[in-house]
């Protein structure tokens, strides 16, 4: 299988070449950029294909949405984890029971939730077929989704969280993700780029306002959702969730306290405490590294305050007009 990946991979690199070495490079961090926005390119990162600008480009020319899917998207770092159990929990409550206690368990609790919803950025591209199943993710922008996304009548919900805070989890993820040999990231340096927009899928605010547009001009294909809001009235956002992908709780439901349940089950403690432990192998990094703090307001420990007020203006100046705040 692997080498079926390799061989796949190997084909698009091959098949986009012309079309990549088109565009604007920034050879320091292997970033190139198309249609506006950063991505990292496959040809530059072999052994993480994941992301990169030819699976999106492969996505956009092959990539057929079906009315009934339901895509997860956001900006890294934003709180896709949590929107994908969420939304997993919420759309097999009947299939899997949501108890925490012994009887078989919720998939939640044994295999991450990326496993539970794959990007399609990492196997659709790939033509992955146990990938079918009517509910992905993904970190593309708005504008630049596969055309049958936008036109089928499938659901897309987005979620973004305040700029500092993903700054700041994305400082730390990238870190973690590097070599235990290789020099971490400065917090500096990854400012000066995030700032700029010169980070995958970045910029974060051209990415959030894409989205909040499309969510203002067709509320019913595009919810809009916000990480301070989940952790601060997680009751009604996931009511919300749960209406707009189509599996309202009922009464019953509601009475019998399965909004609760859900939202315990998909709770940061929760999941990070069931992501812990070496046994487990995501299919797309090991399980714990998704799983930081989930604190609304952690940035405040980090960026000095030149930093916040910097970014405090770039999110002025980006917002201005539009009624949105982070
Ligand atoms: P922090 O680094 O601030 O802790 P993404 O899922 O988009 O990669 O975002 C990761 C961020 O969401 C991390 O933020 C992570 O801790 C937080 N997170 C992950 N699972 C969560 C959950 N179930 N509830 C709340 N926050 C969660």
């Amino acid at each position: 299988e692997e080498n079926a990946r390799k061989r796949k991979m190997s084909i698009i690199i091959e098949q986009y070449k012309n079309k990549v070495s088109t565009l604007y490079t920034n050879d320091d961090h292997h970033l190139c950029k198309y249609e506006g926005f950063w991505y990292f390119q496959l040809f530059y990162h072999h052994s993480k294909a994941d992301f990169s600008v030819e699976s999106i480009m492969a996505l956009q020319d092959d990539f057929q949405a079906q009315p009934t899917d339901v895509f997860l998207t956001s900006h890294p770092k934003t709180g896709t984890t949590w929107l994908k159990a969420l939304s997993f929990a919420i759309l097999n409550r009947n299939k899997f029971k949501l108890d925490l206690g012994s009887r078989p368990h919720h998939p939640l609790l044994t295999i991450s939730p990326h496993d539970c919803v794959p990007f399609m950025e990492t196997e659709a591209f790939l033509n992955n077929p146990s990938y079918a199943n009517g509910l992905m993710a993904t970190h593309i922008p708005y504008t630049s989704l596969p055309k049958s996304i936008i036109s089928s009548n499938c659901r897309i919900v987005y979620v973004c969280r305040n700029p500092k805070d993903v700054l700041i989890s994305y400082w730390h993820f990238d870190n973690k993700l590097k070599d235990d040999d290789s020099i971490p990231t400065k917090l500096d340096d990854v400012f000066e780029l995030f700032r700029r927009g010169m980070n995958p899928f970045g910029s974060f605010w051209d990415h959030v306002i894409g989205y909040y547009k499309a969510s203002l001009e067709h509320p019913d294909k595009v919810l809009f959702l916000k990480y301070e809001d989940l952790k601060k009235d997680p009751e009604s956002e996931v009511k919300k969730l749960a209406k707009f992908i189509g599996n309202p709780f009922t009464e019953e439901e509601e009475y019998d306290g399965l909004v609760q349940e859900i939202i315990k089950l998909c709770g940061f403690e929760n999941l990070s405490e069931a992501n812990k432990g070496e046994e487990k192998t995501s299919k797309v990094l090991s399980d714990d590294i998704y799983f930081r703090k989930g604190v609304v307001g952690d940035s405040v420990n980090y960026l000095t305050t030149e930093m916040i007020r910097i970014l405090d203006k770039i999110t002025k100046e980006k917002c201005d007009g539009l009624d949105f705040s982070f």
